[in-house]
């Protein structure tokens, strides 16, 4: 019944984005460096942040991309930042499991600071070239977390719906200037921050490892497997392409019914 293999993904969207320029943040690893990729593949140029230095280098050597070595966590490191593009894609993220008497307080900051206050400040620093430009595209990594809740996750959870909020304000200012905004939200994904979860909540929850994702991470979605990372890429690709040019404003699920209950 629970099929956790990974799952071939089908014929892509046509896309071309030569004359375009992306920044996508958190960009070593999963999403974001499936993201990096499919708007390089597609013309793209394509810079990528990360507080992983060496990761993000070898990312970007792959597409011959611009690599930007930064902690978004530190507003005065983002202050320093130069960013000019069309296309932003907020997607760095962590995680920590804990319930809220537990939760420490520096660590509830950082991942607000991380997931919240620095898409806030990049979009800040881009928009005004899209704006002069007249078209541009934010792309928000939110989550299922974004639209609804789960135990010992308050600072994502939080940090998420922040982002939904922030993207829907960015949508009705961008909107009228050529800048659309939206969330895409899945479930959850084949990468490294989903495997360093399974420890976490399989302590947690008071089950064996083996069983964290038939039982916590596939229970609510009436299809039963993981996402891949190149099924969130693809669906930021489509937000780039002229098909999608309505779209504002909005949280695109990813989630295989999980939040339809
Ligand atoms: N994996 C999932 O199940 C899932 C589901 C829904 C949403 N998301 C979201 O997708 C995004 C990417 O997650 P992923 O699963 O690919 O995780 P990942 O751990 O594979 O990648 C996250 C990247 O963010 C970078 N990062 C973390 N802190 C940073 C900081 N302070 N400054 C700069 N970079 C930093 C990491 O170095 C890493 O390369 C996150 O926002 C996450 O919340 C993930």
């Amino acid at each position: 019944m629970y099929d956790i293999s990974a799952t071939p993904l089908p014929s892509t969207v046509r896309l071309d984005l030569s004359g375009r320029s992306a920044l996508v943040t958190g960009a070593a690893s999963g999403i974001g460096k499936a993201c990096a990729e499919r708007l390089a593949r597609a013309g793209a140029s394509v810079a990528v942040l990360d507080i992983n230095g060496d990761a993000v280098r070898q990312v970007a050597a792959g597409f011959g991309g611009k690599a930007i070595e930064v902690d978004l966590s530190d507003p005065a490191a983002l202050d320093d930042l130069d960013i000019e593009a069309d296309i932003v894609v907020n997607n760095a993220g962590l995680q920590h499991v804990a319930p809220v008497e537990e939760f420490p307080p520096e660590r509830f900051s950082q991942i607000v600071r991380v997931m919240l206050e620095a898409p806030f400040r990049l979009v800040q620093k881009a928009i005004p070239g899209m704006y002069e430009r007249g078209w541009g595209r934010i792309i928000n990594i939110s989550s299922v977390h974004g639209l609804v809740a789960s135990e010992y996750k308050s600072a994502y959870v939080a940090a998420k719906h922040g982002l939904e909020g922030l993207s829907k304000v960015i949508a009705l200012e961008g909107g009228p200037r050529g800048v659309t905004s939206n969330c895409i939200c899945p479930a959850y994904v084949r990468t490294p921050l989903v495997e360093g979860q399974i420890s976490d909540q399989a302590r947690r929850h008071g089950i064996p490892e083996s069983e964290v994702i038939e039982k916590i991470m596939l229970t609510e979605p009436a299809i039963k497997r993981l996402v891949e990372p190149e099924e969130v890429a693809e669906m930021a690709a489509f937000l780039c392409s002229p098909a999608a040019s309505f779209i504002n404003g909005a949280s695109l699920t990813i989630d295989g019914g999980a939040t339809v209950h």
